[in-house]
């Protein structure tokens, strides 16, 4: 069977610049090594997990400035398909270091620039043209748009047949489940921010994920639960999948990675137990990795088969 055709949105991407320092003093100059800058972005993360698992996505993001042409060109080198909607405003950049005394990470994120009336249109009029099974909305949204932007594109694709696929958090992610779409995966405090709880216990997930079904927000609700795994509820089934255990170097890039071995494994047809175990391992082999590194494809394979196994 030929696999399905995947289109991952990131309207908020960065131009991470990352570096390593000694130790963090202030008023002194804190001198840092060459830097590394990444294509950086849901969406995008999501694009190049699919690629390190031997699928293939359309990329589609907005770019402005030159961080924005830096962007465009990190994301040419690493192989990805794209789309790009210009925007007049730079893209943001973010900035990761790492102080090596500590061994801390420090991620400083910064509001993704205005986009105009124009180019929000723009953004909906490419999404009403694709063609693709799945539609990965993945990130947070820029400064100043407004909450049910990600809603307007659920429907927009909806409308064509496509499967909407949402990872964002809070307003955004409240009012695309209005929308309703094919699978959501907020992490467990996500979700109990979405039914208005501040605390879940791990035995009350399922119940309130088959809440969310029946009300048709989605069809399928992925939890992740952090080094506990995840647990995938759809109408009819239920899939609790631990984590491996495995030596942690840096979480960043996990719920991505998560995304994308998911969405990899549906285009491949696999079952809903393969799709969350498979998700699982890239998460997981993700946070092997120190930075914004996703995933080693070996790591996955390996600790897919110790779950089989
Ligand atoms: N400490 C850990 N040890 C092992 N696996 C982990 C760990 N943290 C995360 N994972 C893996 O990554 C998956 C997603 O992690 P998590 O639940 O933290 O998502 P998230 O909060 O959306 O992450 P992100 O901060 O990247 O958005 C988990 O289901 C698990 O497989
Ligand atoms: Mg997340």
């Amino acid at each position: 069977m030929k696999p399905n055709s995947i289109i991952t949105l990131t309207i908020n991407p960065s131009l991470d610049k990352s570096t390593h320092f000694n130790s963090l003093i202030a008023e002194q100059k804190i001198r840092c090594e060459k830097p590394r800058y990444d294509a950086g972005g849901g969406g995008i993360n999501v694009s190049k997990a699919i690629a390190k698992l031997g699928g293939s996505s359309t990329c589609v993001f907005t770019s402005g400035g030159s961080s924005g042409e830096m962007l465009e060109e990190l994301i040419t080198k690493e192989g990805l398909e794209s789309t790009v909607i210009k925007t007049k405003n730079w893209t943001r950049e973010n900035f990761i270091a790492f102080e090596n005394a500590t061994k801390s990470q420090y991620r400083f994120g910064f509001p993704g620039n205005e986009i105009s009336d124009d180019e929000k249109d723009k953004i909906i009029e490419v999404v009403s043209k694709v063609k693709a099974d799945y539609l990965v909305i993945s990130g947070s949204l820029n400064e100043g748009l407004p909450t049910d932007f990600y809603q307007k594109i659920a429907e927009t694709a909806k409308a064509s047949g496509i499967k909407v696929v949402v990872d964002t958090s809070g307003e955004s992610l409240r009012k695309v489940l209005e929308t309703g779409v094919y699978l959501i995966k907020p992490n467990i405090g996500e979700l109990a921010k979405l039914i208005g709880v501040d605390h879940l216990e791990l035995p009350e997930v399922e119940k309130a994920a088959k809440q969310l079904i029946s009300n048709k927000s989605a069809e399928i609700v992925v939890v992740s639960l952090g080094p506990e795994g995840a647990i995938l509820v759809t109408k009819d089934e239920t899939h609790l999948v631990k984590a491996p255990k495995v030596e942690k170097k840096s979480t960043v890039g996990a719920g991505d990675s998560m995304v994308g071995g998911m969405v990899w494994a549906l285009s491949q047809n696999k079952s809903l137990k393969e799709v969350i175990q498979i998700g699982v391992c890239c998460g997981t082999a993700a946070t092997m990795n120190e930075g914004t590194q996703l995933f080693k494809v070996e790591d996955v394979k390996r600790l897919f088969e110790g779950m089989k196994g």
